[in-house]
């Protein structure tokens, strides 16, 4: 599985780079005026979902531009079947399958449309509701990051050891993210200017699936956000585990739409206390 991901992913990463002058030009908003969804973003997304329909016939996707699509037609893929920012009620596999591949056609849509260059391809194999194989390709650079359940990370053909970081969390650099909706920013700025005073800095990429891989490589020491789908964290939060880094929700939830935490074990600890002291998970 993750052969067929990293091969899908890397023509998918292909694909958002050549189409990014055009697609530019043809871009939507989805949950707010601030979340942007490109032609890209979606033709992606359809050519994965195709090429799966014939390399997997039986497996669910989820994708973040049309949700469930498997089991549908091409065209009906293909025919807007809603914005993925409704995704928080997605959750079964779809197709009848045990294998549910999940994918972000372009994390960090923001930036691909500015043209900073830290946007991805998120692919995620999920088996019996585990995530098992994992690919995330930065579309801008190439750099690709992969993993399977048990078979460790890697960055192209280097793997990744251990991360060993700071042990203390005034010298941590955790990066972060924020959601669409104002009234939810507004309570994750006030989370980070609680936050901000206790570690050695903050930094926001825009593009979550990155976030943690850079958690996972070690040039970012930790990462959190509240409000993640499961195409934002799925492949990322394989490679930061199969890494050495903890990647959980709070007072002991997985990893999930109230909150994503990722650090390595000496700094997870601090970092979950003074985000739960902060009410990190709270507001809307
Ligand atoms: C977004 C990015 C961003 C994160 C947002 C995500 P998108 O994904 O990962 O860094 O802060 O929460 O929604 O919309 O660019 O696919």
């Amino acid at each position: 599985m993750l052969e067929i991901a990293v091969g899908l992913a890397r023509e998918a990463a292909a694909t958002a780079r050549r189409l990014r002058a055009e697609a530019i030009a043809d871009v939507e908003t989805k949950s707010t005026a601030t979340d942007v969804v490109t032609a890209a973003d979606k033709a992606v997304e359809r050519q994965v979902i195709e090429a799966l329909r014939r390399l997997r016939p039986g497996d669910g996707v989820l994708g973040e531009e049309y949700g469930e699509a498997a089991g549908e037609t091409s065209g009906s893929a293909a025919g807007e079947k809603h914005g993925g920012a409704a995704g928080e009620e997605h959750g079964a596999a779809a197709g009848g399958g045990a294998v549910r591949w999940i994918l972000d056609p372009i994390d960090g849509t923001v930036n691909y449309l500015y043209g900073l260059p830290q946007y991805a391809v998120s692919l995620a194999a999920e088996a019996g509701g585990e995530v098992v194989a994992g690919v995330v390709i930065n579309a801008a650079t190439g750099d690709e990051w992969t993993a399977y359940l048990g078979g460790g990370a890697y960055r192209g053909e280097r793997r990744l050891r251990k991360v060993t970081g700071p042990v203390e969390l005034s010298q941590t650099l955790v990066g972060t993210g924020f959601g669409y909706d104002a009234r939810r920013r507004a309570h994750q700025g006030r989370v980070l200017a609680g936050l901000i005073t206790r570690v050695r800095d903050i930094r926001r990429f825009g593009a979550a699936a990155l976030d943690l891989c850079a958690v996972a490589e070690g040039t970012l020491d930790a990462y959190f956000e509240k409000g993640l789908n499961p195409w934002d964290h799925a492949a990322g939060g394989l490679i930061a585990r199969e890494a050495g880094v903890i990647v959980a929700g709070l007072d002991g939830a997985p990893p999930g739409l109230d909150m994503v935490v990722a650090a390595p074990p000496a700094i997870f600890q601090p970092l979950h206390d003074a985000l739960v002291e902060l009410d990190a998970a709270g507001g809307p």
